[in-house]
């Protein structure tokens, strides 16, 4: 195993020959030097980070913008009159119009900072949700939902006496698109769906969806939290009404994410915390709530990691999501196929339209095993229930063993997680 992956330069040359086109047009090789921790050993083996879609690492542009900040940027934003306080602040909203760029949204008002896509999801829930859903009204949401998805809604469904519906899906893990339409009826006032499933890696049509959602008059929330990373998002080419993510996931800092809400649907919901900068005047007797996009952005918020999110999305674009697509898509192909040839192990999640995600069960193996067992050979993976255990539930397994990829990601890792299993299977012999 180690000689597959101690030579990084044969390793890009012969990821290139494996996958053919999809590869050619990026240097894999470059863009694992941007990655610091690429470069370190796990138990004297060389890393292999196959948990990218609990967390990506970061490039060292997003550790320098962050840490630029910190030594020679820092103050607080919005309110300040000295110099470091108006660059700060220039540098947090030039943040939020990459965003808007990212996102192709109309205006960067419609960007709210928020800690991530649990927080995006949790806001929209406590306003729109509050102001809109009633007793006896309905609420969708699909069978592979992550938790984050999930669980704001069904505090919001115990709270208001509304009932939560689950829109299912088949054995490979692809939502019925008859049995959503299905489930859409005259009581259903909210429907959140997520783009990519991190369990499955399944692709979800969401502009579909959101279509059939509309007709009816029911807005969409897109949890994007596994998609930003991986395919080109244009919300207004979906025409969701909110779509949120995580600035982690896209090798961007922890602690940061983004709402995004088209404006009518913003300006109409009441503040979702209140305190600093998300007020225009307040008495003891009454506060007037400040513009978009800041009457969302209550307290100083997390300037550093906005701008470290704002250098991730720019080092992602500089690649190119076309590009980043279509190698992971090799990728994912040769993973497949590599995967499916070894005995007793069964994948889960083989839906046509798939992103990077190898969610896999072996016969009389824990995944827990196969995770300890990897991380000793210095393959990150994570096995549980990935924070999904209605969709494990639906599989009638406990956990999955994921390896789940990204752009720096290659070939010979992959080999080395095939050659890493075929070893654990003789240690379980
Ligand atoms: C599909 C999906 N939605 C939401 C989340 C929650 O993201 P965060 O914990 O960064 O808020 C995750 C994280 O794994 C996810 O994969």
């Amino acid at each position: 195993m180690t000689t597959l992956l101690t030579s990084e330069t044969s390793g890009s040359h012969s990821t290139s020959a494996k996958l053919g086109i999809a590869s050619r047009n990026l240097n894999i090789q470059k863009i694992r030097t941007d990655f610091p921790i690429l470069s370190r050993q796990v138990h004297g083996r060389p890393l292999v980070y196959l948990d990218n879609a609990a967390t990506t690492q970061k490039p060292q542009v997003v550790i320098d913008a962050i840490s630029h900040y910190y030594a020679y940027g820092n103050a607080n934003i919005h309110r300040g009159v000295h110099l470091l306080s108006q660059e700060a602040t220039d540098a947090y909203e030039a943040a939020r119009e990459s965003v808007q760029h990212f996102l192709n949204a109309e205006s960067s008002s419609e960007i709210i900072f928020v800690r991530g896509a649990t927080e995006g999801i949790n806001l929209v829930a406590q306003t729109y949700g509050r102001q809109h859903i009633g007793a006896g009204d309905e609420v969708l949401i699909t069978a592979m939902e992550h938790h984050s998805n999930i669980v704001p809604w069904q505090m919001l469904c115990e709270e208001k006496s509304a009932r939560l519906r689950i829109a299912p899906i088949s054995d490979a893990g692809e939502l019925l698109l008859d049995e959503f339409e299905a489930l859409l009826n005259s009581n259903t006032k909210f429907v959140a769906i997520p783009h990519i499933s991190n369990a499955l890696g399944t692709i979800n049509p969401v502009a579909a969806l959101v279509e059939m959602a509309h007709r009816r008059n029911i807005p969409v929330l897109v949890d994007g939290a596994q998609a930003v990373p991986h395919t080109t998002v244009d919300v207004r080419a979906l025409d969701c009404d909110f779509y949120v993510f995580s600035g982690h996931k896209v090798y961007g800092p922890t602690g940061v994410g983004v709402l995004y809400g088209k404006k009518q649907m913003l300006e109409a919901m009441p503040p979702y915390q209140g305190g600093g900068d998300m007020i225009r005047s307040v008495t003891f007797e009454k506060t007037l709530y400040n513009q978009l996009p800041y009457k969302f952005e209550a307290g100083t918020p997390n300037m550093a990691g906005v701008i470290g999110l704002a250098a991730a999305l720019g080092y992602v674009q500089g690649i190119g999501l076309d590009a980043i697509s279509a190698y992971e898509h090799g990728l994912l192909e040769y993973g497949t196929k590599a995967l499916s040839a070894i005995r007793g192990l069964r994948l889960i999640g083989t839906a046509k339209e798939k992103a990077g995600v190898l969610s896999f069960v072996m016969e009389d193996i824990h995944p827990h095993d196969i995770g300890t067992v990897l991380d000793q050979q210095g393959i990150a993976i994570r096995t549980g229930h990935h924070c999904a255990q209605p969709l494990m539930q639906r599989f009638d397994i406990p956990a999955t063993a994921r390896a789940s990829l990204a752009v720096y990601n290659t070939t010979e890792e992959l080999d080395a997680l095939v050659f890493g299993i075929q070893k654990l299977k003789e240690v379980f012999a």
